[in-house]
């Protein structure tokens, strides 16, 4: 992965990828080392690229996950399904697959793309902000939300920490449903963390958020642009879209500063 950005303040730790959380005794702590020390086993045995009626990390999806970008055929951007981002669980080739580095199931685990600034936004209150100086296709991959990733007992803790010192908060939940099962993660990057940290939330963003996995069980918070993005635009998504436990009184949630036409006035609030 290539990923040359920096924090200026040095008390963050840039990490390229999420890392766990604090060592604690618990069993949902073990399980999620465990899940960072497995290894996804399927794999393709292609040569060079996958082609989707060939590969096997492809053939049950039927189709690609991402596509050239058609003015740019360098470029990939997802496949999108009737010029909708789809549903379909993103799983990339991994360092198992014998398919080349140049193939084209394999666009997260290259890292951020170039030309993404940390900026201060035009209201102070809302503090930084990323901006992309390029133009940005829609279903172009930004960057990952990367961060520690920690137990939801730290996750409370830290967010009521937060909210007792009147500190930002970065803990993203991120909620995924799999044959029944609820899959929670909580990504905190607020002390170690990559570029996605910057990214502010808007009532009508211009990404979102998609799980990505490549070797492991841990998905990648993937930032996937959901329209076309001028240059020096700045990059949002939504903190409420992947996390349904919103609460409709308004206790405990801050003033949302996205400046956005339908702006629903609150920032979005989770009970994890
Ligand atoms: C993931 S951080 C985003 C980067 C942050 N602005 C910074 O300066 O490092 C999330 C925090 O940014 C602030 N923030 C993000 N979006 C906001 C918005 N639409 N309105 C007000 N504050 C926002 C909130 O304090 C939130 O807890
Ligand atoms: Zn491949
Ligand atoms: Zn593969
Ligand atoms: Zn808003």
């Amino acid at each position: 992965m290539i990923d040359n950005y920096t924090h200026e303040n040095n008390n963050i730790i840039y990490v390229i990828e999420s890392i766990p959380g604090p060592k604690e005794s618990s069993q949902e702590y073990d399980e999620i080392i465990n899940n960072f020390n497995s290894q996804l086993t399927d794999h393709c045995l292609c040569q060079q690229s996958c082609l989707k009626n060939e590969c096997r990390c492809l053939e049950k999806l039927k189709t690609t996950n991402y596509v050239p970008y058609i003015k740019n055929k360098h470029m990939s951007v997802l496949n999108l399904d009737n010029g909708e981002l789809s549903s379909n669980i993103i799983i990339e080739c991994n360092d198992l697959c014998s398919c080349s580095n140049e193939c084209g199931n394999r666009v997260v685990q290259k890292g951020p793309i170039e030309g993404l600034n940390i900026k201060k936004c035009q209201d102070e209150a809302k503090g930084l902000g990323l901006f992309s100086e390029c133009h940005l296709p829609k279903g172009m991959f930004v960057c990952e939300y990367a961060g520690e990733v920690i137990t939801k007992s730290e996750a409370i803790m830290r967010h009521q920490m937060n909210a007792a010192q009147n500190k930002m908060n970065y803990i993203l939940c991120l909620q995924e449903h799999s044959a029944g099962n609820l899959l929670q993660w909580f990504v905190d990057p607020s002390k170690f963390g990559n570029i996605g940290r910057y990214i502010n939330h808007s009532c009508e963003p211009n990404c979102c958020i998609i799980p990505v996995r490549v070797n492991t069980p841990i998905p990648k918070l993937a930032i996937f642009t959901c329209s076309d993005i001028l240059p020096n635009t700045e990059i949002t998504f939504d903190y409420g879209s992947f996390n349904n436990d919103n609460i409709s009184e308004n206790i405990n949630r801050s003033k949302c500063l996205c400046n956005s036409k339908n702006c629903m006035e609150w920032m979005p609030y989770h009970v994890y």
